[in-house]
C-alpha cells in the first residue's frame, strides 16, 4: 500500500504594517491542502493541482511545493521519491500567504512521511527557498506564521531566528480581498531603495510598540502602532479603496488597517467579533462605490499553523 500523507496550512497576513519582512500572523480556516505519497523512483513529481485555473507549475524546480520538499531533502540525505497533489483554497496573488501556505502545508506532509525529523522551525529554513522561486526573494513573514500559527517575528534571516509571539484574546482580523491580483515581485519592485534615518526611527518605534501591545494586550498600543512607512506609501496607490477604506474603519472602532503581505488584500484589526463584522460591511460599501467586487473575511489570529489532517 502507497504511504500518504495530508497537510493543511493557513492563509497569513505579513508585515502586520510596521514588520516589512519580518512579522506575520496566521488566519483561520482559509489555507491550502497538500497531500505527499511515497513512491519507489527517486525524484519530486507534481502529479495534480486543483483550485489554480491551471495556472501553477507542474514542474518540480518551480512548484512552491516541490522547491520546499527538495531543499528538505538535501538537507536530509532521503533518497528516494515523492509524489505532490496540491489543492489550492486560497487565491493566487492576493497578499494572502497563497505560495507560502502550499509550502508549509507541503512541508508539513513531506516531514510526517519521513518520521518528523524536523520541528516547525526548522521547516521555516526549507520553506523560504520556496519564496525565493516564488518571487524572487527569500521571505519568511508568511511561511513561518503559516507553519507556526500565531504572531511570529522574524528577528533575523542570517541564519534565521525565528520568535513566536502571543496573541492577545478577543482579537479580531477582517481580510478585505478586493478582486484584482498583484505578484509580489512586482509590489516588491515599486519599493523604495534607501530608508531615511527618520523613516528608520519611526518605524523601529512602531514595531517594538506592536509586540509590546501583543505582549500586553493592549489594543490601544497595538492600534497606535499600526503605522507603516517603509513599503505602504508606495504600495497603496496599487490598491484603489486603500484609504478611502482606513476612514471608514476608524468611525467604527477598528484598531488600524494595513495592506496584507504585498497586497491587494487589506486587514483590519478589530477590537471584537462585532466590530471585525462591522469593518467587512463597511470594506463591502466602500469598494462598491468605486465599482471593485470584495471578499470578506473575518477570523481570530490563528494560534495553530499547519497540520496533518
Ligand atoms: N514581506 C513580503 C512583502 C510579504 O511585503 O513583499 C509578501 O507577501
Amino acid at each position: 500500500m502507497k504511504k500518504s500523507v495530508r497537510a493543511f496550512a493557513p492563509a497569513t497576513v505579513a508585515n502586520v504594517s510596521c514588520g516589512f519582512d519580518i512579522l506575520g500572523f496566521a488566519i483561520d480556516e482559509l489555507g491550502d491542502q497538500v497531500e505527499v505519497t511515497l513512491r519507489d523512483e527517486p525524484g519530486l513529481r507534481v502529479v495534480l493541482i486543483e483550485g489554480d485555473g491551471g495556472r501553477l507549475p507542474y514542474e518540480a524546480d518551480k512548484n512552491t511545493c516541490t522547491v520546499a520538499i527538495q531543499a528538505m531533502l538535501d538537507h536530509h540525505g532521503f533518497e528516494g521519491g515523492m509524489e505532490i497533489s496540491l489543492y489550492k483554497g486560497l487565491p493566487l496573488g492576493s497578499g494572502m500567504g497563497s505560495s507560502a501556505a502550499s509550502a508549509a502545508a507541503a512541508l508539513i506532509a513531506a516531514n510526517t512521511l519521513l518520521g518528523d525529523p524536523y520541528d516547525k522551525k526548522e521547516l521555516v529554513n526549507f520553506a523560504v527557498e520556496a519564496e525565493r522561486i516564488a518571487c524572487g526573494a527569500a521571505h519568511a513573514d508568511n511561511v513561518a506564521p503559516s507553519l507556526l500559527g500565531g504572531f511570529v517575528l522574524i528577528r533575523d534571516y542570517h541564519p534565521l531566528d525565528v520568535i513566536k509571539l502571543p496573541v492577545p484574546k478577543g482579537l479580531y482580523c477582517t481580510l478585505l480581498h478586493p478582486h484584482l491580483e498583484l505578484n509580489t515581485s512586482d509590489s516588491r519592485s515599486v519599493l523604495k531603495k534607501q530608508l531615511s534615518l527618520k523613516d528608520a526611527t519611526i518605524q523601529s518605534g512602531n514595531i517594538a510598540g506592536l509586540i509590546s501591545g501583543l505582549y500586553q494586550s493592549d489594543f490601544e498600543l497595538i492600534s497606535r502602532s499600526l503605522k507603516d512607512v517603509i513599503a505602504e506609501p508606495t504600495r497603496a496607490l496599487l490598491i484603489p479603496g486603500f484609504y478611502e477604506l482606513r476612514i471608514a474603519i476608524q468611525r467604527i472602532g477598528a484598531l488600524g488597517s494595513g495592506i496584507s503581505g504585498s497586497g491587494p488584500t487589506i486587514f483590519v484589526l478589530s477590537p471584537s467579533r462585532k466590530v471585525a463584522e462591522e469593518v467587512a460591511i463597511a470594506g463591502q460599501e466602500v469598494f462598491a462605490q468605486i465599482g471593485l467586487e470584495v471578499d470578506a473575511f473575518i477570523s481570530e489570529v490563528n494560534d495553530k499553523g499547519a497540520y496533518v489532517i
